[in-house]
């Protein structure tokens, strides 16, 4: 297994969409200045780490997954003087800042790109993934096709304006597919990396990477793509053995023997993720069904040699708010779960408050469905919720018409709030090491319907029995445990050895 920053394994990460973070510059939209501003809020909420969305130049075809200068924070937020800064400023309050890499395509817009759609031969012919001919297409990718003097069609990764960068081919079966070692794809590896020490060499400590699985092509398990991060693994321990890596992979196995030091459960594939908050009957709904998720989620746990490197969000820029199926207090059941489970956890800005999925919006920069998760936060009663002083009009996504829409500001002023909870797990997490990253865990419910899910964390001396029940039932404790002490509880709790409908506890034992 990878060497690991010490950092990560207590880390809780706050991830942030920088353009509906906060506005500095009355601009509408977010900017690097107003994360600065607003650090303090971040660790007083008890994140220690933070995690920001694409900040690099890009024609924002994709909220800024579409580069088109790895190099260069993007004007609208800023400068690179400015994230440095922001480096400088999170590390004095013992923070840690990763960036996104996006390592499996960039814009159309990219000089890289312009060069590669040339008939002549270049430095960047073989930066991206080309057939010979515009008349054949790389089966199983999309393509971009007839737009360049250069004869062939180019494979894109995700959207039609995101050409694949050339990492090669694990079994090459066409001409034009080039094998992992040949000059054009290690030209392509190389380029990244030097990315990578760009920011590294700057203040920056890690790097939470774009659709990692994805790089090398036909490479039916990985085997090729888990080789190149292999490299990049000896790259980072010889030059920057303090750096954080998290892939959005999905597959810990493959990601861990990549070097990568955690890995994303994903909101789609085989996970189950979306049955704890997001689909028609959700478990923390108090009506729904966990032990598929709990199943997957052990498969993969035995797999990752039952360490804590399986990262769970509370949401994220892809998916639905939370909020949109987990009403009231129900959601710091969530939060007792995602501060309680291995692994760091991962808060999606405004989550801590319960922030809403706006509905009916009109997609912003690629955002399609995912636009109503993206809007700005909300921070207190001034002007578009103290986001921005532009006009209402000129924001970068509208804001949640709600009258009675949540504020940071309104609750941290009361103590029931959904913000005062998260901040009190966050401090339990942190005062208890059984809960951190890699504390084991032992499921004893699974969460089937009507059952809640109960799970042992421990480390060293310290058993921390969890029970997290949304249901409305009562659920008895195992007779063989006995709570010793409750680190914590929320709703009706423990009555005797039955641990209340709607309640969670956290209960010391021996
Ligand atoms: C995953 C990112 O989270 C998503 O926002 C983006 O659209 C795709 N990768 C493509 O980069």
């Amino acid at each position: 297994m990878a060497k690991r920053p010490e950092w990560l394994d207590n880390a809780v990460f706050y991830e942030i969409y920088p353009q509906s973070f906060r506005d500095t510059d009355g601009d509408g939209i977010g900017n690097i200045a107003g994360i600065t501003e607003k650090l303090p809020y971040i660790r007083d909420l008890g994140c220690t780490a933070l995690w920001l969305n694409p900040c690099f130049d890009s024609p924002f075809g994709d909220a800024g997954y579409d580069v088109s200068d790895y190099c260069k924070v993007a004007p609208r937020y800023g400068t690179n003087e400015d994230l440095e800064e922001l480096f400088r400023e999170a590390h004095k309050l013992d923070m840690h800042v990763i960036l996104d890499l996006v390592p499996g395509h960039t814009s159309w817009d990219h000089p890289w790109f312009k060069e590669s759609m040339k008939a002549e031969r270049n430095e960047f012919t073989d930066r991206y993934v080309w057939t010979d001919s515009v008349w054949e297409e790389p089966t199983g990718y999309g393509s971009l096709r007839g737009i360049s003097p250069r004869n062939g069609s180019c494979a894109v990764n995700f959207f039609s304006h995101q050409p694949a960068l050339n990492y090669g081919f694990y079994k090459p079966s066409r001409p034009w597919q080039q094998a992992m070692d040949s000059e054009g794809p290690m030209a392509t590896r190389k380029a990244m990396m030097d990315v990578m020490r760009f920011w590294l060499s700057r203040g920056c400590d890690g790097f939470r990477v774009d659709m990692a699985g994805s790089l090398v092509k036909n490479d039916e398990d990985c085997k090729g793509t888990i080789s190149l991060w292999q490299d990049v693994r000896k790259f980072l321990d010889a030059e920057f053995p303090e750096a954080a890596m998290v892939s959005e992979w999905g597959e810990p196995d493959k990601s861990l023997q990549g070097g990568f030091h955690m890995d994303f459960l994903l909101h789609f594939g085989p996970s189950h993720y979306n049955d704890l908050m997001r689909c028609d009957h959700p478990f923390f709904a108090g009506d729904g069904d966990a032990s598929a998720f709990v199943a997957k989620y052990l498969e993969n746990y035995e797999k990752s040699q039952r360490k804590g490197l399986i990262c769970i969000p509370s949401g994220n820029h892809d998916m639905d708010r939370l909020a949109r199926n987990i009403k009231g207090d129900r959601r710091k059941l969530v939060f007792a779960f995602l501060l309680s489970m291995p692994g760091a956890p991962y808060i999606y800005y405004g989550d801590e408050i319960g922030m809403n999925y706006v509905e009916g919006l009109t997609s912003v920069e690629g955002g399609y469905e995912r636009t109503g998760s993206r809007s700005p936060m909300q921070w207190d009663d001034s002007r578009n919720a103290g986001f921005s002083t532009a006009d209402a009009a000129k924001l970068y996504i509208p804001q949640d018409p709600s009258p009675d829409r949540p504020t940071a500001a309104a609750e941290a002023a009361d103590p029931d709030s959904l913000l005062n909870e998260v901040k009190k797990l966050i401090r339990i997490r942190q005062d208890h090491r059984a809960l951190q990253s890699l504390g084991e865990i032992q499921f004893l419910c699974d969460g089937a319907p009507g059952k809640p899910l109960a799970y042992i964390r421990s480390e060293a001396d310290e058993k921390i029995l969890v029970v997290v029940n949304p249901t409305e039932a009562a659920y008895e404790l195992p007779a063989e445990y006995t709570p010793e002490e409750t680190i914590y509880s929320f709703g009706k709790g423990l009555d005797g050895h039955r641990v209340q409908g709607v309640s969670a506890v956290f209960l010391k034992i021996r």
